[in-house]
């Protein structure tokens, strides 16, 4: 009988979150730089590399798997790769293959995702005001995501949309993005912007937009009831009872969640972290590449989620950006 994943605070590891790529046709100001230099091929992990950790890991006792990026559809191939997943919720070891996506490839592939089995897809929207799109997103185009939602939803995926929430920026949207999403019948999830990138980055402290105040614009419009219900995410809902519409809520400074952390990230070079809001990690590559039978990767698995700490430490509570994280978001993929 193989022992399933669990860390040094007795949580059950279950989810596992894949960066396939470091590449993104985005350019999102608090998750890259405008000039990122990308990582030279080599250094990648293959597509079989990809399947047999992922693998590993499902039969470790990972339930959900959840594809990003960069952004993941842009990675060569990578349909191949979803297909190949399939097979492991064919056999009902997986129960959930899915991914987060910037939407900007979803016209081509929506069908495809489908046809492999995903069933939920997140996408990142920040705002529905084409300018400001663009200024979030530096490259992005506001029409192409649009359309690449239709399709998603046309194709049969449910679409959530995960909006970073940024002050001065998108907190006079919010009853535009609430209702625009209850219209298309598509729930919605905000996040509050952490403290990762460029270190010493002010900007990060202005554009907080605690979720607190968030809630109390909701409360003052809507009933809004706490739901019990859990995605598998960080992810705490609300309902508005007069749209019957969920929201996400993801406050990882104002109220952490992490002692319910079921999760633990790869980046695209086959890197583990086991926790977002931390600077450790350990290499995955090495013992993939070293042997072909998997005995030393499953111990390099089970040390690395060894290490799992408590929590992250970022902290805005003085006004300053302690507990900040010196890798950008693209690196390990949100
Ligand atoms: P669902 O399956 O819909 O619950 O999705 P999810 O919330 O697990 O995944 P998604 O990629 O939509 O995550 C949304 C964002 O929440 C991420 O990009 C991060 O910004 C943030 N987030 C997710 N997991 C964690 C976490 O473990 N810690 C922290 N601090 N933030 C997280
Ligand atoms: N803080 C919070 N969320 C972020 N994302 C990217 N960078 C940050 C940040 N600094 C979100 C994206 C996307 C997901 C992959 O992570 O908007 O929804
Ligand atoms: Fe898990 Fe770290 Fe996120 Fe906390 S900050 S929920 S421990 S990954």
């Amino acid at each position: 009988m193989t022992h399933p994943l669990t860390d040094p605070f007795a949580r059950a590891i279950t989810y596992l979150r894949v960066s396939v790529t470091d590449r993104c046709d985005f350019r999102c100001v608090y998750c890259m730089s405008e000039n990122m230099t990308f990582l030279p091929k080599k250094d990648l992990l293959t597509l079989e590399e990809l399947d047999r950790l992922c693998s590993n890991f499902i039969r470790l006792g990972v339930e959900k798997l959840r594809i990003t990026g960069g952004e993941p559809l842009v990675r060569r191939g990578i349909m191949t790769f979803f297909d190949a997943m399939s097979r492991h919720l064919d056999n009902g070891t997986l129960k959930e293959l899915t991914l987060t996506t910037n939407g900007s490839q979803l016209e081509k592939y929506a069908d495809d995702l489908y046809a492999a089995g995903v069933r939920r897809i997140n996408v990142s929207l920040d705002t529905l005001d084409d300018d400001k799109f663009t200024q979030i997103t530096r490259w992005g185009r506001l029409p192409q995501v649009l359309r690449g939602i239709d399709a998603a939803q046309r194709a049969g995926l449910r679409v959530k949309i995960n909006t970073v929430a940024l002050a001065e920026f998108n907190d006079v949207e919010l009853f535009t993005l609430q209702s625009w999403c209850a219209e298309r019948d598509m729930d919605l999830t905000f996040i509050e912007v952490m403290p990762m990138g460029d270190i010493g980055n002010e900007d990060r402290i202005t554009q907080y937009w605690s979720l607190k105040d968030l809630r109390r614009q909701l409360e003052d419009r809507f009933t809004v009831t706490d739901l019990a219900e859990r995605t598998g995410g960080p992810a705490r809902y609300v309902r508005l009872e007069e749209t019957g519409q969920k929201i996400g809520l993801i406050t990882p400074l104002s109220h952490n969640f992490c002692e319910s952390c079921n999760r633990v990230r790869i980046t695209c070079t086959g890197e583990i972290y086991t926790c977002l809001g931390q600077e450790g990690h350990s290499d995955l590559r090495a013992p993939l590449r070293s042997s072909e039978a998997d005995t030393a990767l499953e111990a390099a698995i089970r040390a690395a989620i060894g290490l799992k700490p408590k929590g992250h430490d970022f902290d805005y509570s003085r006004q300053t950006v302690d507990g900040q994280v010196s890798r950008h978001m693209s690196h390990t993929g949100g």
